[in-house]
């Protein structure tokens, strides 16, 4: 046996994941950085969790659904410094972690859980997980002379640098040469090609599979994992005149949050992930680094990294120096969470990048919210209480297919503009039946013809708030609401009894209120 296939034969068992129907659905997120407040770009990635967490709890699974700060990192110590919180960074550190888990709050996420990386659950993983590599012979001293980009916080190469600086920051690198822990990333070449290879679904989309194929190839080098008495960080264990370098630190955040080092059994239940949604930017390090990082000690590799494009804002780069960064709170309280989400979902193809405009996000809220559904419902309940006594009259058997599987399918591919189409489908056909039934009319000829297109249309109104539930749940919620239903006890029931067609019951009271999207100021 040669020695690329002794490799892939001794970390065969890191590769076999455990069948892992019955466990809970384990999505997360980037941790963010703490050196700013989040911006529309986070809460994009944040909210996607949220849609894919609500959708797998709507499925009747139990879900794991992790995100948090990323602390030990220099870009804290210098945005500390930079409002003279140089001397208390953990108080500030407290401070900026706590305005990020409240902006998740207020924006109605569902994460089960909110990891810092200077919490001691964390570190107790990390050193557990450093002395494994460590034991694997995975860990070498030696000499790191390069370049140190403190925004990407990553090691550049010379032959990346654009006029000696950062093309991504453009802003100059720091020398560094120092003595540094090194892990044996390319022993796991071969490894990481073949699984790969043979786990089609580990990296979306196609596009980024590519460029980390390439990478692995071709330009992956072993990687410094420590740095030279750092002001921050996870002391190197048994070698506490290094820590341990943030991005090592960070990756591990998706095992110490489900238990890893503290709480095995909450780890064995949990882990592996089944999702890691990431930017594009920090794809590498999801898909080469960290399952390297698993391969070498010995843990199953998650099931699958999405990588997502970046935002633009009209068609500018975001950022802070440009002052255009969007603040996620202030737009959902101009058009309401909901809508925010609709709109980040529906617009920007969910794999590519995305050009975020007011005025889109403004039009959409108006066409497709308001004069599509919301003027659905509208109608619908108007007409009931008009010409059914404001109850719903028996729901005939006959109806149009909800398209129940393709809206699955797009689900669980993630494409969730295509899940939504399929849900407007079915709202545009509910408004035309309107337009060609006329139920007002046909109210006056043969009422009993009408209370049954009102029957069929407010049963249409509940597959609806199904189908929008994951993207927009308050929107669902009011849905139910108005049909006269407890939304609380609807949201308990199994997924396939309550979508089955019929699932309202003849005289139920509606219970009309304010319209869903009241026109904007
Ligand atoms: N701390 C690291 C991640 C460690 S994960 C083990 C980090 N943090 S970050 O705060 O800089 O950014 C994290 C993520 O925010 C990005 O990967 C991406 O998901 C999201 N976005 C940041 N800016 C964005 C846009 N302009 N557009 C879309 N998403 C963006 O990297």
């Amino acid at each position: 046996m040669d020695d690329k296939q002794k490799i892939i034969e001794t970390i065969g068992g890191a590769l076999q994941r455990p069948d892992i129907s019955d466990k809970p659905y384990y999505v997360t997120t980037p941790i963010y950085y703490v050196n700013d407040k989040p911006h529309i770009g986070h809460a994009y990635t944040t909210i996607v969790g949220d849609v894919v967490s609500r959708y797998w709890r709507m499925r009747g699974k139990e879900v794991a659904y992790v995100t948090g700060t990323d602390e030990n990192s220099q870009k804290s110590v210098e945005a500390a410094q930079k409002v003279d919180r140089g001397d208390d960074v953990k108080g500030y550190l407290d401070e900026m972690s706590a305005v990020w888990a409240r902006t998740w709050d207020d924006l109605d996420i569902t994460n089960t859980d909110f990891i810092r990386t200077t919490e001691d659950r964390h570190l107790k993983g990390v050193e557990k997980f450093w002395k494994a590599v460590e034991a694997e012979g995975d860990i070498y001293k030696g000499s790191y002379v390069g370049w140190y980009c403190v925004g990407c916080e990553a090691f550049l190469k010379e032959s990346d640098l654009e006029d000696g600086k950062c093309p991504t920051h453009k802003k100059e690198v720091k020398k560094i040469e120092e003595e540094n822990y090194f892990f044996k990333l390319t022993k796991y070449r071969d490894a990481l090609l073949a699984y790969i290879t043979a786990h089609p679904e580990f990296i979306s989309p196609n596009s980024r599979k590519h460029e980390i194929i390439n990478y692995i190839r071709d330009h992956m080098e072993d990687i410094s994992i420590s740095r030279h008495k750092a002001e921050v960080g996870i002391p190197v264990p048994g070698d506490h005149e290094h820590k341990i370098y943030v991005w090592f630190d960070a990756l591990l955040n998706y095992l110490t949050a489900v238990g890893y080092g503290t709480d095995d059994e909450m780890f064995q239940k949990n882990w592996p992930a089944d999702l890691h949604l990431v930017g594009k930017d920090i794809i590498k390090f999801h898909c080469a680094l960290w399952p390297a990082m698993l391969m070498a000690a010995g843990v199953p590799l998650p099931r699958r990294v999405y990588a997502h494009g970046f935002f633009t804002i009209d068609g500018t780069k975001m950022s802070k120096s440009l002052g255009n960064a969007i603040d996620p709170i202030a737009l959902s309280s101009e058009v309401g969470i909901d809508a925010l989400r609709y709109f980040l979902l529906r617009e920007i193809s969910f794999g590519e990048d995305g050009d975020f405009s007011s005025q889109r996000l403004r039009d959409r809220y108006q066409t497709d919210l308001g004069n599509e559904l919301g003027n659905l419902c509208h109608r619908v309940l108007s007409m009931t209480e008009k010409n059914a006594d404001g109850k719903v009259p028996a729901i005939p058997a006959e109806h149009d297919e909800i398209p129940w599987e393709e809206y699955i399918s797009a689900m669980e591919d993630l494409k969730f503009g295509r899940a939504l189409d399929e849900a407007w489908k079915v709202i545009r056909a509910a408004n035309k039946f309107i337009e060609d039934e006329k139920p007002w009319a046909v109210a006056k000829e043969n009422p009993e013809k009408a209370q049954q297109i009102l029957a069929h249309l407010l049963e249409t109104l509940r597959q609806v708030a199904w189908m929008l539930l994951p993207i927009m749940p308050h929107v669902s919620e009011g849905i139910f609401t108005q049909l006269g239903l407890d939304a609380a006890v609807e949201l308990q029931k199994d997924f396939e009894d309550a979508t089955a067609w019929g699932g309202l019951v003849q005289g139920t009271k509606i219970a009309k209120s304010d319209p869903l999207f009241p026109r904007l100021s």
